[in-house]
């Protein structure tokens, strides 16, 4: 990609507070002026509404389609979201993205290493960092049972194992790893640090 103010992931497991974290990366950088934007995988397009439903358990879909599905959204998000604020000058948070293909589409019939081929395959640009909240899949289970909203289709014990070990296994170098046990303040002054040494580069 041409040089651009920076493109930031953050993955892990449900429950480990990426939303969180980028929401509060984004009010520190908003409050010293620093423009970025945070967006979100699946995308509120029609192509992530239609994952939506896979994910609430309202529609069924075959390893192969659902690889297709994430596919054909992050098209989406880069052509509408990711790439258009690139070329505005902001810095773009972005809460999930082939990583999270990789880790949760992964099983006997593709290995996640494939699967993350096959997004580089179709030209995704690669972040600048990947901030990856780890946490135990015990903790996220406590996690996601406070939570209010339906349970969400990969939210039981050894799928959570399943998805940590496929993560562990594809995790690129330029990954930050930060312990999702930390407070969110703490996370978030982390982050703003490495995200504001990448900027600092760029200029
Ligand atoms: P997320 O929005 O992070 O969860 P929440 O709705 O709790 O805020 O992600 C939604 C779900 O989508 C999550 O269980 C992981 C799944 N997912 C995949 O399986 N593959 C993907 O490529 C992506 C982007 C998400």
């Amino acid at each position: 990609m041409a040089p651009h103010p920076g493109f930031f992931v953050f993955e892990g497991l449900d429950g480990s507070g990426k939303s969180t974290l980028s929401r509060h990366v984004f009010d520190l950088l908003s409050r010293k002026g620093v423009p970025s934007i945070c967006f979100a995988e699946p995308t509120k397009f029609e192509t992530g509404l239609y994952l939506r439903k896979f994910l609430s358990g309202e529609l069924e879909l075959s390893g192969e389609e659902q690889i297709g599905a994430f596919l054909k959204d992050r098209e989406v998000s880069l052509q509408r979201n990711i790439l258009p604020a690139l070329k505005e000058g902001k810095i773009v948070l972005l809460d999930r993205y082939m990583y999270s293909t990789a880790a949760y589409q992964s099983g006997p019939e593709f290995s996640a290493q494939e699967i993350l081929e096959r997004n580089r395959a179709c030209g995704f640009p690669e972040p600048d960092l990947l901030f990856y909240l780890d946490l135990e899949p015990e903790q996220a289970l406590v996690r996601l049972e406070g939570r209010k909203e339906a349970k969400e289709r990969f939210e039981s014990l050894g799928t959570l194992e399943k998805i940590r070990n496929a993560y562990e296994s594809i995790l690129p170098e330029n990954t930050v790893r930060l312990d999702a046990n930390l407070r969110p303040e703490e996370l978030a002054d982390l982050v703003e640090e490495k995200i504001l040494l990448v900027r600092g580069k760029g200029r």
